[in-house]
């Protein structure tokens, strides 16, 4: 009996581990250094039509447009500006928030101005006792804002949300089970401690995340007549995330109590993708920071190390704009790759973070996009990152640019955003 039990138990934990292998490494995927192919990185600071850029204007009148131009045309794809019309409105005010030590606000910013039109949802938190207006990170969440923080005021979103049987998701309706389910990725009483005001939104407000062609989120708010589909040049689903960062930027520029000057866009994985894409296309953000964004994010594409080109195209087909999968298993064609990603928010700081076991996202081609960026913060007169190799666990290195690796897994951790604040301290507050 007991024997049989024990057999049991140890052929579930074979299968868990099966399984978990099995999803961590699919097929083909590449962990050995030694097999990263040779590739010759497109030069960041040559034009297309080969002429060298040595000068910060032409960077910025000429090479920076062109970059991003290639990065839009071939990578995410273009987003409309911002919407003619739009409205905010605050739902709630709490001066008392957090035992009193926090203000909380929930406001809507309606994309079309009409109340009963699309919108999403922003959950700001203000640190108390400070001189407003106040520095803030802000960051899109996975899940709904009610699940950053177990605060029974927070609005439950109502949008469809990934099923999540341990919280009791099973239709894709979220419920006051999750409230605070990813609150170890959000430790808001340690950022108001230290000054900051905190400000998320559900990115599925923005856009759903799984391929449905297109058809609900904003995409379809900017169709032409008679269009259907984003055209191949046209934002997918982290354009369209990107595109509802700025609309919180708008936001910002009307709360008196948030610094404008001061806003840090922060994103872990898919939303690091999107806070570096977001960072480059809006001039606003003032710090950016990637947090294990891996392919498509900070890691660079030609490595082929951990999650390729392909493989994300497959798995997440409505990320990418059509044109990107010319790119499939062809990195080598691609006209950029992601150290110039980087290299379009100098000379604005820039944090690169990434983990120990991570290595799906490739932390070393995400430490030498952080470092291959170098030469255009020079050029305009700021700091490259100042490590040639990449640094060991735990020892962050930060001037304009910002690294570091932890040790661990795949995650936002308190050491993540401890580093964070120190370095948006730096920059914040060194004058
Ligand atoms: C998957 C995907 C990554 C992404 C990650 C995440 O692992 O392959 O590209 O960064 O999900 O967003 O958590």
């Amino acid at each position: 009996m007991i024997k049989n039990l024990i057999y049991g138990i140890l052929i579930v934990e074979l299968f868990k581990i099966f399984i978990v292998n099995v999803f961590a490494q699919p097929e083909g995927t590449n962990y050995d250094e030694s097999l990263v192919p040779q590739f010759v990185l497109p030069d960041v600071l040559v034009m297309s039509d080969g002429s060298p850029v040595t000068d910060a204007k032409t960077w910025m009148e000429k090479r920076r447009p062109e970059i991003f131009k290639l990065f839009e045309q071939q990578v995410y794809g273009k987003a409309p500006g911002k919407p003619g019309k739009m409205r905010f409105k605050i739902n709630s005010f709490n001066k008392n928030a957090l035992d009193g030590t926090a203000i909380q606000k929930q406001v809507s910013i309606y994309f079309t101005g009409n109340k009963n039109g699309p919108k999403m949802d922003m959950l700001i938190y203000l640190p108390k006792n400070i001189k407003k207006p106040a520095p803030v990170f802000i960051a899109l969440n996975f899940n709904g804002n009610h699940t950053i923080q177990p605060d029974p005021n927070i609005t439950i979103t109502s949008q469809w949300v990934r099923n999540n049987a341990e919280y009791g998701i099973t239709d894709h309706i979220s419920n006051e089970k999750a409230r605070g389910m990813s609150a170890s990725r959000w430790p808001v009483q340690q950022i108001l401690e230290r000054g900051y005001a905190l400000a998320t939104i559900y990115y599925g407000d923005i856009d759903p995340d799984y391929d449905d062609g297109f058809q609900n989120g904003v995409h379809p708010l900017f169709y032409k007549k008679g269009q259907t589909q984003p055209a191949p040049d046209e934002w997918g689903t982290i354009a369209a995330w990107a595109w509802g960062l700025s609309r919180a930027m708008d936001y910002f520029e009307k709360d008196k109590d948030i610094n404008q000057k001061q806003v840090v866009l922060l994103g872990h994985s898919r939303l690091g993708k999107t806070a570096l894409w977001a960072g480059a296309a809006d001039k606003r953000f003032a710090i950016v920071i990637s947090n294990d964004s891996g392919c498509g994010g900070a890691a660079l594409s030609r490595r082929r190390f951990g999650e390729t080109v392909e493989r994300i195209n497959t798995v997440f087909p409505h990320w990418f704009c059509g044109n990107f999968n010319a790119y499939n298993n062809n990195e080598d064609s691609l006209p950029v790759d992601q150290h110039m990603l980087i290299a379009l928010i100098a000379p604005r700081p820039v944090y690169v973070a990434s983990a120990e076991e991570d290595l799906w996202a490739d932390p070393k081609g995400e430490f030498l996009s952080a470092k291959y960026a170098g030469p255009v913060y020079q050029l305009l007169g700021a700091e490259a990152l100042a490590a040639d190799n990449m640094p060991g666990p735990g020892q962050p290195v930060m001037n304009t640019i910002g690294y570091h690796i932890r040790p661990g897994k795949h995650d936002v951790t308190l050491y993540d955003w401890e580093r964070y604040m120190d370095f948006a301290d730096l920059h914040f507050r060194k004058k």
